[in-house]
């Protein structure tokens, strides 16, 4: 069965974390528009070049663009691929555009699973997080360290970054964001009765448990 899941939260909710454990065990792909814009940034592309400015200020780059990024990538992928999508939609106009890239190629939403948590501690999940250089692997100076320090428990690599939009300034500019224009989209999908509350500050487990839950809701 094919799944189509939007995973819904602030920043630092965990949209990420839980999206990589749904591809470690279900094979199902991640489409982060986050990661993509990043790459992007990196690759100094003209949709790089747009929206590194935006990014690095916490604000939100602009629907077509990322709608666009969507798009593509579903076409990339084919349409017997599950996907979970992170950190999209973010606004009305892209949840009408989901819309119209699902429906016109056969896809249909089968859950919206909002992490409800609580905003004073997600400046210190985000100023804590960092990454792998070379995979992209994530950590936390608390939450997540590797097994061997220094060393990423997946590729071994020594290398480790952080985003330069996890300083306490910008993620308040994001929350602020996500209040204004992403949690307004939240009754669009209740109305379809796809929503699924799951309690985010949970231990990383605990929350994959309630995700997988609410997955296998689906085969029954
Ligand atoms: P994006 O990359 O999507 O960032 P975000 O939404 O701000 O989300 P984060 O990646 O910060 O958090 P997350 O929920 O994935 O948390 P994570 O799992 O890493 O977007 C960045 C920017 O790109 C935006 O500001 C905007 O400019 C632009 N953009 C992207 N998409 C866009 C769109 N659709 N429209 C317009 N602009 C767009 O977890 C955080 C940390 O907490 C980690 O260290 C993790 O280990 C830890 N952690 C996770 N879960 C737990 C737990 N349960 N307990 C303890 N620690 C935990």
């Amino acid at each position: 069965m094919t799944l189509n899941i939007i995973l819904l939260g602030p920043p630092g909710a965990g949209k990420g974390t839980q999206a990589s454990r749904l591809v470690e065990e279900h094979g199902m792909v991640q489409l982060s528009t986050g990661d993509m814009l990043r790459a992007a940034v990196r690759a100094g592309t003209p949709i790089g070049l747009q929206a590194k400015a935006v990014m690095d200020a916490g604000e939100l780059v602009s629907d077509e663009i990322v709608s666009g990024l969507i798009g593509e990538r579903l076409d990339e992928l084919g349409n017997e691929t599950s996907v979970i999508f992170d950190g999209y939609p973010r606004t009305a106009a892209q949840a009408e555009a989901l819309d119209g890239i699902l429906s016109a190629r056969g896809r249909k939403l089968d859950h919206v699973v909002e992490l409800v948590v609580d905003e004073d501690a997600l400046v210190d999940r985000i100023t804590g997080r960092f990454s792998c250089a070379n995979c992209g692997e994530g950590y936390h100076d608390r939450y997540k360290l590797p097994k061997v320090e220094g060393t990423c428990d997946v590729c071994g690599s020594h290398d480790f970054k952080r985003r330069p939009d996890d300083n306490e300034e910008t993620v308040r500019t994001r929350m602020a964001e996500y209040r204004a224009k992403t949690e307004p989209i939240l009754p669009i999908y209740e109305a379809r009765g796809i929503v699924s509350k799951v309690d985010g500050m949970a231990a990383i487990d605990v929350v994959n448990d309630a995700i997988e839950a609410i997955l296998r809701s689906d085969a029954s």
